[in-house]
């Protein structure tokens, strides 16, 4: 379960990215949140992923508040979690296979293992080919596969995607959001983003953003 109570962000004077947001989402839930431009949406998945503290308000994540939470108890969580940026933030001179492979390595994988699961995530959107050459070399729309691979790759209890297939073709886009659906059936809890209404699927909840308040649920 994610909680968010009264969360407010502020980050510079006047600039208000949330306001006041309450939000449950509950295990198992998927989550679209929609709204356009600067609504907010960044800051939202930012502020449960600890990337960003609220200027005031309380966030929790299995009834543990992060709010307040040290380095140690929230590298603790992510390793449960896997976040799609916006903006990929791969690490550009690694292998393609490195950039799938870290969050294994920390977990203490065996080799054997790593190998094989990178090799089935990269082939199942399929960059197989890909496999050795370096991430900034890919295409936009490579780099946003090699960035849901690494943040599922792990099998997270939570998901938090941001704008997950706005640089992928529409076929391609499809094939991530089965995706989504088959980890939404395994009981993983995803808050996706988008300021499109076209990726939304039938199993999804939807919240709307404007000017950080939420104005539908
Ligand atoms: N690091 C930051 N420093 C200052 N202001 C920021 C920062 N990040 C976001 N903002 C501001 O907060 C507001 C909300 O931004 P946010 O990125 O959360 O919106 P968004 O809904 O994700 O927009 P988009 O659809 O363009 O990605 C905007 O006014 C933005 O300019
Ligand atoms: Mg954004």
């Amino acid at each position: 379960m994610i909680v968010l109570e009264g969360v407010t962000k502020i980050y510079h004077e006047n600039v208000y990215a949330l306001r006041d947001i309450s939000l449950q989402v509950p295990k198992g839930q998927c989550c679209f949140i929609l709204g356009p431009s600067g609504a907010g949406k960044t800051t939202l998945l930012k502020l449960i992923y600890s990337l960003e503290k609220p200027t005031s308000g309380k966030v929790s994540l299995h009834d543990r508040y992060i709010t307040g939470m040290g380095n140690p108890g929230i590298q603790a969580l992510r390793r449960h979690m896997g976040f799609v940026f916006q903006d990929y933030r791969l690490i550009e001179d690694w292998t393609v296979y490195d950039n799938a492979a870290v969050i294994l390595e920390i977990l203490g994988k065996s080799a054997g293992y790593i190998k094989n699961r990178v090799w089935h995530m990269l082939k199942w959107v399929g960059l197989q080919h890909k496999i050795y050459e370096r991430a900034g070399d890919l295409s936009g729309g490579e780099k946003q596969l090699l960035s849901i691979i690494r943040a599922t790759i792990h099998d997270p209890d939570i998901l938090l995607a941001d704008e997950p297939v706005g640089s992928l073709d529409e076929t391609t886009a499809r094939h991530v959001l089965n995706m989504f659906y088959k980890l939404h059936k395994k009981g993983v809890t995803m808050l996706i983003a988008s300021h499109r209404e076209d990726p939304l699927v039938d199993f999804a909840r939807i919240i709307t953003l404007e000017k950080g308040t939420i104005v539908h649920r």
